[in-house]
């Protein structure tokens, strides 16, 4: 029923969006691709060669050289480097604080955005994951959905990660990050972090992971049988 139909999921860090990606691709028997993990990539590859992540000019001129790919399975989602996997150390502290300046590059845009259409090309159902996807990598995309939650709640899911994964327990500094991270994705000059003007905006603030899966499955169903 959901053969060959491409879903952006785009909105800011903390609304859940990775684990209902996942979700929704596990239960859509889609493919899965997280654009996030490349803008990762890149950066854990800036960082490793020294370059300052606030170079623009370095970074543009690194980035072609980048060796990089990211799985298509939402249950096994591996990032890897030269083929090295760092799939953990591209969610570290490091990366995460440098990641906001290296994807405001142009240059490393432009060839993550050339990739990510390539990866979403082909005969099966795909859930494209990211910030940019259904206002600039795929504007033909046949469902967009806008994740949002409040600052405040994205904070607060974050902070319980961080207790969860052994890291202090600090709601304040989170929040923070949140507020700055949201500033610099949404003002930055090239694809700022907006909803598509035809995208579904799905609010979580209030709602269970799976209770979003679902909602968002019901809104592909919807989709599908009005395309027939
Ligand atoms: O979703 P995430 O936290 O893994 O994304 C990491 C960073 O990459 C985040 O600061 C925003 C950026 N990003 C982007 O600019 N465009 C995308 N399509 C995906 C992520």
């Amino acid at each position: 029923m959901t053969d060959g139909l491409v879903i952006a999921v785009d909105g800011p860090a903390g609304t859940g969006k990775s684990s209902v990606s996942k979700g929704l691709a596990r239960a859509l028997g889609a493919r899965y691709l997280d654009t996030g993990a490349m803008y990762r990539l890149v950066t854990l590859a800036v960082l490793r060669s020294g370059i300052d992540p606030a170079d623009a000019q370095a970074v543009a001129a690194a980035v072609d050289g980048v060796e990089l790919s990211v799985g298509h399975d939402p249950d096994e989602d591996r990032s890897l480097l030269a083929g090295e996997d760092v799939s953990a150390e591209i969610r570290g502290d490091a990366v995460t604080q440098a990641v906001s300046a290296v994807s405001a590059v142009p240059a490393v845009r432009a060839r993550l955005v050339e990739l990510q259409r390539r990866l979403s090309d082909g005969p099966d159902s795909v859930v494209v994951e990211g910030r940019d996807i259904g206002t600039v990598v795929l504007p033909d995309a046949d469902v967009k959905i806008f994740l949002t939650a409040s600052a405040e709640e994205r904070a607060r899911r974050r902070n319980n990660q961080n207790v969860a994964g052994g890291q202090a327990d600090d709601y304040t500094a989170v929040l923070a990050d949140v507020r700055r991270r949201d500033h610099l994705d949404s003002t930055r000059t090239v694809s700022p972090l907006r909803a598509a003007d035809d995208a579904l905006v799905v609010d979580t603030s209030d709602m269970t992971e799976t209770e979003v899966v679902a909602h968002l499955q019901d809104l592909v169903h919807q989709r599908a049988g009005a395309r027939r």
